[in-house]
């Protein structure tokens, strides 16, 4: 067993003795960033904490928008400025549309997801099948489950406002079941949500780059897991088996509901009917439940995250709250509940949605790209194989861009003429080819639930025995990839008793 330690060591270190020779080969430099240390680079400066402004503070020291930094021979460029991010991510698409091979990924069955997939055939065949579905016109047809799950969320705040984090997560988790397989979720309890939580809570934290060795020492997927380091492969196996019932599940499920002619039209049965008429290959099949399976880890903790956010904003932005109100009372009047024809009637409103993902993104690093072909940019070199990640967060906090960028202000999206202005590209979505393909669905998911809210309740902090305001901080915490506001209580009434009965009439319509 010594004998194998010691090759392995060996080996390791005879890698990173490349990578090290390998980097210091003439070229022009690199993007600045801070000193890298023999071998191992810059892993013990990159942030863990609060990472996007940390970014913005190695931008002021390094004065630069373009930030590198090495860890045990991979690259990483952060972009901190959106005119870069659109440059590289979008005009130079053809090389900056991978994803980072993290090896652990396999090992835990995340490579069906195709938002993680590397940019090749695989990841285009789905790719094109969500742009189909998602597309700006097709997302009409998801109208009436949005707004059925919509109306569900009201009934849930009414019944217990408390629980509104319950109530936002059965949202953001039951439009895309309906929708991908036609699945209604009933209670949080559900297995279909119990097993996912499970898998990513595993799976998540191994995924961070650094976080497990494998990541940076494939070697290391291949060896026991006794081996120091190789612990996490363990982890991974029990997320594979998590994995795999979270993909089959569900699609088992609409196959027997098309067995028993019950099936409710989604986008797995949709695909099935067209294989039994056409025929479509076990690949194919395959392909379909990827993406019902992406679809809805890609649409669900974004839902909540930008939900949450929501909520907090209002809570603590008690005059820009009646604001949205007069004009949902103005346009909609009170005898009904806002619909999508209603959203181009209500720019505030827009105002309020644009600007809450400015102020917080789900994904406020986006997620990585990676670079498939060296290239030089603004005098600076950047490897083959970079991890390139855009810092979406620091670009929507540019004191250039948007005056007084940490206050609420939906105001700033208006002209002097008091329209909307022309800034409606939401830099929460990302960039280029890898761009949320969702974007559309959750624009409008986003839309009618803060409308929906907004029109029936008032949001407001809550209070103590003694009638005094609890504050609530500003923290956010991320999970994985995704940022969550820090779990804060608020007090969520409606605003009449006609809108009470309002939310109970369409309940019982829905039903
Ligand atoms: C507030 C809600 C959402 C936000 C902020 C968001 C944001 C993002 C971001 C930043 C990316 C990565 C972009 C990049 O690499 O540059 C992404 C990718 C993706 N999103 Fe979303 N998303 C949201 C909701 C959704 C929804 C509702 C769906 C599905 C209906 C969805 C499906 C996807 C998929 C499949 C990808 C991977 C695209 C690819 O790699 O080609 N997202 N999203």
């Amino acid at each position: 067993m010594s004998g194998l330690l010691s090759l392995l060591i060996t080996a390791l270190f005879a890698l990173l003795l490349r990578k090290y020779v390998a980097s210091r080969k003439k070229h022009l430099p690199y993007p600045p960033g801070p000193k890298p240390m023999p071998l191992i680079g810059n892993i013990l400066d990159l942030p863990t904490d609060d990472v996007p402004s940390a970014y913005v503070e190695w931008a002021k020291k390094y004065k630069s928008s373009i930030l590198h930094a090495s860890a045990l021979g991979s690259h990483i460029v952060v972009l901190n400025d959106v005119e870069d991010a659109i440059e590289l991510f979008e005009r130079r698409a053809r090389i900056y549309s991978d994803r980072p091979e993290y090896p652990i990924r396999k090992l835990m069955g995340w490579d069906h997801n195709f938002a993680l997939t590397r940019y090749g055939d695989e990841w285009r065949y789905c790719r094109k099948i969500t742009q189909e579905h998602f597309r700006k016109e097709a997302v009409k047809n998801y109208h009436d489950v949005i707004s059925q799950k919509v109306h569900a969320m009201l009934d849930g705040l009414l019944q217990s406002p408390n629980k509104f984090e319950h109530h936002n997560k059965m949202l953001s988790v039951s439009i895309p079941m309906k929708t991908m397989y036609g699945y209604d979720v009933e209670s949080i309890n559900d297995r279909c949500i119990t097993v996912t939580d499970k898998s990513l809570l595993l799976g998540s934290p191994l995924f961070l780059p650094g976080a497990s060795l494998i990541n940076i020492f494939p070697i290391l997927a291949f060896i026991p897991s006794w081996f120091p380091g190789a612990s996490s492969r363990k982890i991974a196996a029990e997320v594979k088996q998590l994995t795999e019932e979270v993909i089959q599940a569900p699609m088992n499920w609409a196959k027997m509901r098309m067995v028993e002619g019950t099936a409710v039209p989604s986008l797995v049965t949709h695909f099935l009917e067209k294989k039994n008429t056409i025929g479509a290959s076990a690949a194919e099949e395959r392909a379909i439940g990827d993406v019902a399976y992406t679809v809805n880890g890609a649409a669900s903790d974004t839902t909540i995250s930008a939900t949450g956010s929501f909520l907090y904003f209002m809570a603590v932005n008690h005059g820009i709250q009646k604001k949205a109100q007069r004009e949902i009372d103005r346009v909609v009047g009170r005898n009904r509940l806002p619909d999508f024809s209603d959203r181009p009637t209500m720019p505030y409103l827009e105002a309020i949605y644009r600007e809450v993902l400015r102020c917080r993104q789900p994904l406020d690093m986006g997620l990585p790209h990676c670079l498939t072909e060296d290239d030089h940019y603004k005098g600076y070199f950047i490897p083959k194989g970079t991890i390139v990640l855009g810092n979406i967060w620091a670009m929507t906090h540019d004191e250039k861009s948007y005056p007084e960028p940490f206050a609420f202000k939906p105001e700033r999206f208006f002209d002097e003429k008091g329209d909307l202005n022309d800034d409606d590209r939401i830099l929460a979505y990302g960039f280029g080819r890898r761009g949320c393909v969702g974007k559309h669905v959750a624009s409008a998911t986003l839309w009618l639930t803060f409308a929906s809210i907004l029109a029936t309740f008032n949001i407001e902090k809550a209070k103590d025995d003694s009638g005094r305001e609890i504050p609530i901080s500003d923290e956010y915490q991320e999970f994985g990839f995704i940022s969550h506001k820090t779990p804060f209580e608020c007090s969520i009434t409606p605003r009449s008793h006609g809108h009470r009965q309002l939310i109970e009439e369409v309940n019982l319509l829905n039903k």
